[in-house]
This record gives structure tokens, C-alpha cells and sequence, in this order.
């Protein structure tokens, strides 16, 4: 493979890459501002800048690349024997003056900005800073604006690096944004009549450098070095995109995308981003209740746990079937867990999946793109993480059962409780809206109802008794995607209080049943294993599932000094 050093480390290129594609894959450290790997190349910020050297094609001896210009390492591409440094004398005086001219016009509002912490212009300064500016005119003072639902622009923080406009141009092909006007009365605008208002549009937050793009949602609401990352997958739509849950003290403050080549490449939609609120929303079911002549009362969770099971049993008894219906909403180990505790208690249970939400056809961007193009971004028009994980473990069980890997839909389902066959059923949502339909209302008259669900509902209010669920980022689990991709999340933050994953409520049942031979205490890895070593046909639940990649990386903000 040809070879590049950068720096002083030999690296291997593939050919077409460029030097700062190279340097980012080692990861070594060189500044950039304009460059972004989903972006087409503008090399205007010039912090990249360095200085290369190529071997002389007849003498072999190293000489200055393009007359020993300094070259824009994210659109020189890379050739063979090329020398590159970005810490010379000559490519740090660059470096040096273009931080001092982007701080020219910037504000001192680092103490109030939203991006304080995670800035790559207070990162830079650090390093190529002065320390003191040697400006002694008047600062221009460019406005703040509205641009749209979710996001504010401070233009007066904007460093002109064109990230925000390309992306409106190339992914998500609105073109809401430009630039306006020129010299130092240069800003980003949107074009009159307009709003930053598309399905992507929160992406141009993470890709501005600075604080100049701001999340309405986020603004002034947590220092960032408070808050800790969990990987995630999106809870909410069949995509699997990667996410990192930003949270503090049991609270979530925001997504943001985790790139992953395979699903998302960088981005998430704002349907994902924002779509978290339903997790603290003051609708959430607090604690298990039970119905006495009539009337919902308040009980523990052994009391709850042991009416709901002796109900069920009660139905079996008296030579009905019951019915598990996993919402599409729940992880493959909640619904092996609800499978196996509904074929405990009757072996001939009905196993059926939730309703599917869907809102249209998928969706590619940038438009004009495949599915299946290296840059594609897919979103996925199944507004359920996991439909395709809730058939697979259900049809697996089935199979293992009387039913011969039958797995029965939302329709279906409703169609045998009308039938009467059905005397008892364990329903779970865990939507971020209300959801149960009429029907289902309906065909649930006279039956026994288990309900494990997150937010008050009619059907929560009609449950004879009603166990309250976690959410996605409460607890461990795995989603399939829409492309069959097993994705596991770790739990982001502690289970609302009064509520109990549903895996955890299922193994419950499983033990009030008698089983003693299920775990106490739920936990994603163990199921999984659980799983694929009792029903073979589960065993991609511990092959085939990917794991959040973990970053161990440590920087230092500052060289630690001797005194
Ligand atoms: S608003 Fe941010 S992303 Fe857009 S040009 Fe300015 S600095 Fe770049
Ligand atoms: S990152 Fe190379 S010029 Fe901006």
C-alpha cells in the first residue's frame, strides 16, 4: 500500500484519500474547521494548512510540493513518499495567524455560550492562541437570529466556515441557507421567506465548529462538561441510527448522532433528536395499580406482580387461552422474556406483535440518492425500532410451542379476543404517543388485562392491573433494524420511578409462577445468552449483535507544566 507521513508517522493511503482524511483515520491531530467527511471539499477556513514535501521523480530527494506553498491538507490528495508537516515553524505561523484573524470579530462570550466545552474555536485557541488580542478597533457586531423551530444562529459567533449552508444544499437538499453579504458583513442567513425547518435541519448544530448554530431545546440548559454520554440506538423509528444520550443526574438534555458507516453515517433526524421528551413527560405512569370493585388502587409491585399472575392463571383455568401482544416499541430480550413467562403460565398462549406505526415511504437523502450509496442517509418510514427483533424472538418461541413459529399481528390479535377464545392478555405500548385504538377497546370487554405501559391512557385507566414500564433509555436491550441489523443499547439513565423494564416485570411473573430457575434481576447480556442457548433459533442475539463501539481516548486541554 502507498504511504504518507504526516508528521513524522509513517501512515498507508488508499488512493483518492485525502491528507486529512489520512491524518483523522491515525489520529493525529490537525486543525479544521470547513472539513467535514459528508461534505464536499471548500477548503476555505485554511487552519489545515501544511507544509509537503514530494520525492523528486528523478532524484528520489525530498523537495517543496507545489513550489513549497503551503497546501490545504483537506483537498491536497495524498501520493506516494509524500512528506506532510502540520507542526512546522511554517504551518504553525499559519495556524497562529488564521486563529488570530477568526478571532478578530468573535466575542469573549465563552461564559455564556451553549458550546463552551465542546468549541473547536476555544480548543484552538488554546493551542495556536495568543493569549491577548493586539485588535483595537471596534468589534463587528453581527445579530442574533430566529432561523427556524429548533434553532437559533448568533451570527456574531459564525467563523464563515460554510458547513451549516452545505448541508442544507448537499444532504438534506432544502437549501434554506446562504451566504449573505461579504467581507467582514459576510453572514449566514436564510433566504427570505424561509426557516431552517426541514427533517434534518438539527444537524447543523453538531456541524457548527463554534457556538454559532444553537439547539433551542439545549440552549442555557446544562454546561456540557457536566454531562455524560451513553450510546444509544434510536428508540422510536425502524432506522437503528446511533445516538449518544447526553444526560445529568437521571436527566436527559439531548441526542446527538454517533457516525456509524453501516446505518447513519453522521446524522440523525430531528424526529430522533427531539423525540426523547415522552421520557420525563409528567404523563408517566409512577407506580403498579389493581383493580378493587372497579376502582384503580395504588399497590406494590409483589402485590401487583401476584394479581396479575394469579388473574391469568385464573383465566387457564377456566379453559381460556391468554395472549401476550410486544409492542414493537419493546427490545428482543423484553420480548423473550414476555414470551416465555406467557407460555409459562399457558403453554398455549397467543404470541402476536403490536401495531406497527408507519408514516410513508422510507426516505434517502441527500435526494437523488440509493439506499445502498456510501453516503446515503435512510429514514426508515416504520416508526418502531424493533418490529423485525419482536417477530424474530416471538416466531422463535412459537416454534418452540404449539403454534409452529405463528406469530399473529395487531389485527389479528384484536380478531381473536373478539372471537372469545381469548379470556385473558398482557398488553404493552411503551409508544411516545397515545396509541390504543378502538377496536382494541373494544375486543378487550370482559377480558382479564394485564397492562406494562409508560404513560396514562385510557387503556392504562381500564387495565385490571397496570404495571408501568421504562422507557428505551432506562434499560439494556438489542433492536433489529430495518436492514435486520441487531444493535444493542446500554441504559442511559436509572428507571422512572414507581416503573420496571418489562423483561424485569415478565421475569417477575416467571417466578411467581414458580420458575425458579430464571434470574432474578433482568439483565440484556444474560438474556441474550439465555436465549440463544434455549431456542437455537435465537442464537444471532449473541453472534450477530453489535456492540456500541466504547472511545478510550483521553486528551489534555493543556500541557501540564513543571513549575
Ligand atoms: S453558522 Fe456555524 S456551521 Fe454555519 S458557517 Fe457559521 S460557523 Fe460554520
Ligand atoms: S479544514 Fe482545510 S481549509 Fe478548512
Amino acid at each position: 500500500m502507498p504511504k504518507i507521513t504526516i508528521n513524522g508517522r509513517a501512515c498507508e493511503f488508499k488512493p483518492g484519500q485525502l491528507i486529512l482524511q489520512v491524518a483523522n483515520e491515525a489520529t493525529i491531530d490537525v486543525p479544521q474547521y470547513c472539513y467535514h467527511d459528508g461534505l464536499s471539499v471548500v477548503a476555505s477556513c485554511r487552519i489545515c494548512l501544511a507544509e509537503v514535501w514530494m520525492p523528486d521523480a528523478k532524484t528520489g530527494k525530498l523537495a517543496p510540493y507545489m513550489g513549497g506553498k503551503l497546501m490545504p491538507t483537506c483537498q491536497t490528495a495524498c501520493m506516494d513518499g509524500m512528506v506532510v508537516y502540520t507542526d512546522s515553524p511554517k504551518a504553525v505561523a499559519n495556524q497562529k495567524a488564521v486563529m488570530e484573524y477568526l478571532l478578530i470579530n468573535h466575542p469573549l462570550d465563552c461564559p455564556v455560550c451553549d458550546q463552551a466545552g465542546e468549541c473547536h474555536l476555544q480548543d484552538y485557541s488554546y493551542e495556536y492562541g495568543r493569549g491577548q488580542s493586539r485588535f483595537e478597533e471596534t468589534k463587528v457586531k453581527n445579530p442574533k437570529k430566529d432561523v427556524g423551530p429548533n434553532i437559533y444562529l448568533y451570527s456574531d459567533r459564525c467563523i464563515m466556515c460554510t458547513r451549516c449552508v452545505r448541508f442544507t444544499r448537499e444532504v438534506s437538499g432544502t437549501g434554506e441557507l446562504c451566504v449573505a453579504g461579504r467581507g467582514n458583513r459576510e453572514e449566514i442567513d436564510v433566504f427570505p421567506g424561509l426557516a431552517l425547518d426541514n427533517e434534518l435541519a438539527g444537524n447543523v448544530v453538531d456541524l457548527c465548529p463554534v457556538g454559532a448554530l444553537l439547539d433551542k431545546d439545549f440552549l442555557f440548559a446544562q454546561r456540557v462538561w457536566f454531562l455524560k454520554e451513553t450510546p444509544s440506538i434510536d428508540g422510536l423509528t425502524a432506522s437503528g441510527d446511533n445516538i449518544s444520550i447526553h444526560h445529568n443526574d437521571g436527566k436527559i438534555y439531548r441526542f446527538k448522532p454517533r457516525t456509524n458507516m453501516s446505518v447513519n453515517k453522521w446524522w440523525i433526524t430531528d424526529e430522533v433528536r427531539f423525540g426523547w421528551r415522552f421520557v420525563h413527560s409528567d404523563q408517566r405512569l409512577n407506580g403498579p395499580t389493581r383493580k378493587q370493585f372497579g376502582t384503580a388502587v395504588l399497590a406494590e409491585w409483589p402485590r401487583a406482580i401476584s394479581e396479575a399472575h394469579s388473574g391469568l392463571r385464573h383465566v387457564v383455568a377456566s379453559g381460556k387461552r391468554i395472549a401476550v401482544m410486544v409492542s414493537p416499541m419493546l427490545s428482543c430480550e423484553d420480548a423473550y422474556w414476555l414470551g416465555r413467562a406467557a407460555q409459562a403460565i399457558d403453554p398455549k398462549a397467543f404470541l402476536a406483535v403490536g401495531p406497527v406505526p408507519t408514516q410513508g415511504a422510507d426516505k434517502v437523502f441527500p435526494p437523488n440518492a440509493k439506499p445502498d450509496d456510501a453516503k446515503a442517509f435512510v429514514v426508515s418510514g416504520e416508526k418502531a425500532p424493533n418490529a423485525r427483533g419482536v417477530r424474530r424472538v416471538l416466531g422463535a418461541l412459537s416454534k418452540a410451542g404449539p403454534h409452529n413459529g405463528y406469530v399473529a399481528s395487531f389485527e389479528q390479535l384484536i380478531g381473536q379476543l373478539r372471537s372469545g377464545e381469548i379470556g385473558g392478555v398482557i398488553i404493552t405500548g411503551n409508544y411516545p404517543t397515545a396509541w390504543a385504538t378502538r377496536e382494541l377497546m373494544d375486543a378487550l370487554s370482559g377480558k382479564f388485562v394485564v397492562v406494562m405501559d409508560t404513560l396514562t391512557s385510557e387503556l392504562a385507566s381500564r387495565a385490571d392491573v397496570l404495571l408501568p414500564s421504562a422507557t428505551w433509555c432506562e434499560k439494556a436491550g438489542t433492536f433489529e433494524n430495518w436492514r435486520g441489523m441487531l444493535q444493542a443499547f446500554e441504559a442511559a439513565i436509572p428507571v422512572h420511578e414507581g416503573a420496571r423494564p418489562e423483561a424485569q416485570v415478565a421475569l417477575d411473573l416467571l417466578r411467581a409462577d414458580g420458575r425458579g430457575d430464571v434470574p432474578a434481576l433482568y439483565n440484556a447480556s444474560d438474556t441474550r445468552r439465555h436465549a440463544a442457548s434455549s431456542v437455537p433459533e435465537l442464537s444471532p442475539l449473541v453472534s450477530d449483535v453489535r456492540m456500541p463501539g466504547v472511545s478510550i481516548e483521553q486528551t489534555a486541554d493543556m500541557e501540564v507544566v513543571e513549575l
